[in-house]
């Protein structure tokens, strides 16, 4: 199966103060290494070869220098492109942006630069690779006290089957969060084409989920034992940094 990586870099971290004003949230180091490393480090073990970042204009400079230049990263996938995103416009604008250098029939997962999965379970990490080699149309989700800030999925009675998602909800319908990583078919760049803005003004990666659900093809992979950061704050950041200095050490 031909599988494109797709890595968003463009977020601007506005909760993280001053950090992200001198550095874009991607780079920001956790622990021993830039954030996006994370990210990027999950795409190589699940065999992704061919990777996309997308970043803002005025930090593409700097994930250029960092990614093909100053790091190794270069050596450790087949190819690594830089794409720019003129204006932000959600989560689900990416696949407009890369349509043109993905190839026709490829499957993509898509995660985001500021993200941390750690897999305190190597079962369940080599699980993921099983599905990311043979399956895909499935998102990740995970458990979280509140889950009201993320895309909530509902899920039928005592099963994995995906009834629906909805983002943001003030009323979940249960703790099932869906972290940022998504694995799906070529017909992704298809949906995501005639998607309208969400009220908050963006391409909504839960509209894309439940285009697949309407057909009837969209899984769940449910981690069970691994920590995730997203370090959209400050103290989930000192928390990241703490977890992985006591993890790697
Ligand atoms: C986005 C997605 C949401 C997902 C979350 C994961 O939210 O819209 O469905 O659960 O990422 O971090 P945002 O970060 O745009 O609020």
């Amino acid at each position: 199966m031909n599988r494109i990586g797709i890595v968003l870099c463009g977020g601007v971290g506005s909760r993280l103060g001053q950090i992200t004003k001198a550095i874009p949230k991607s780079l920001v180091p956790v622990y021993n290494k830039p954030l996006v490393d994370y990210q990027l480090e999950l795409f190589d073990y699940l065999g992704i070869r061919d990777i996309i970042i997308i970043t803002r204009p005025d930090t593409y400079d700097l994930f250029t220098n960092y990614l093909l230049k100053d790091s190794n990263w270069v050596e450790r996938f087949d190819n690594i492109k830089i794409l720019e995103q003129k204006t932000p416009g959600g989560i689900a604008q990416a696949y407009q942006i890369v349509y043109n250098h993905v190839p026709e029939g490829a499957s993509t997962l898509l995660g985001l630069g500021d993200n941390i999965f750690y897999f305190t379970d190597e079962n369940e990490k080599q699980k993921l690779k099983q599905w990311c080699d043979i399956r895909t149309n499935f998102i990740t989700t995970i458990s979280v006290k509140d889950p009201r800030p993320y895309g909530v999925v509902k899920f039928v009675e005592n099963a994995d089957v995906i009834l629906d998602v909805v983002e943001k909800p003030k009323d979940p319908p249960s703790n099932e969060i869906i972290p940022g990583l998504y694995f799906f078919d070529y017909s992704v760049f298809e949906k995501a084409k005639n998607l309208q803005p969400s009220p908050r003004g963006e391409l909504e990666i839960t509209d894309v989920q439940k285009l697949y659900i309407n057909e009837g093809k969209l899984a769940a992979f449910r981690f069970k034992s691994v920590f995730w950061y997203d370090c959209g704050t400050i103290q989930d950041l000192l928390d990241a940094n703490n977890f992985m200095h006591i993890m790697e050490d």
